[in-house]
């Protein structure tokens, strides 16, 4: 799916009355629009953890509560900076959570210039995602931090 048309669609799901469960579907429609998007997460900050919230992908994570500062996650929610790691087999801050995962995209989610969320996804594909991504999903996250 293009971009921009992932854009409206999320749009459309953000301000329609009345939604069930909007970031989920957000969710759900990230993982089944890009191929790369093998597992896509919420995680919300609570405190001085990340707790992992809508999630969509082949399976569940056993890391459902991240602490600031740990982690690819953990890293992004403090810096408040998108992370993009190539290879996660060589960045050492790096919590593993699937064998087939290769790469990995954190997006934080602001209010201001407060963390108070992040988009996680995982690739299966080594350098899946590109500033193209980068720059899409913090649109996402924008658009997502009126309605946390
Ligand atoms: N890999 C992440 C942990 C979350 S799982 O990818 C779902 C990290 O290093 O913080």
């Amino acid at each position: 799916m293009e971009y921009a048309d992932a854009i409206s669609k999320i749009q459309a799901i953000l301000f329609k009355k009345d939604a069930t469960n909007p970031l989920q579907q957000v969710v759900d429609l990230l993982q089944s629009s890009f191929p790369n998007y093998s597992w896509v997460g919420l995680y919300l900050v609570q405190g001085d953890l990340l707790v992992l919230g809508p999630w969509r992908g082949k399976e569940a994570t056993e890391h459902t509560r991240i602490p600031l500062g740990k982690g690819i996650c953990g890293s992004a929610a403090q810096s408040g900076r998108t992370e993009i790691v190539d290879d996660v087999s060589k960045d050492t801050r790096y919590l593993s959570c699937f064998l087939s995962t290769r790469s990995e995209i954190v997006v934080p989610i602001k209010r201001g210039a407060r963390v108070i969320g992040e988009i996680d996804i995982d690739a299966d594909e080594p350098a899946a995602f590109s500033g193209k991504d980068a720059a899409f999903l913090e649109k996402v996250a924008d658009m997502l931090s009126k309605h946390i």
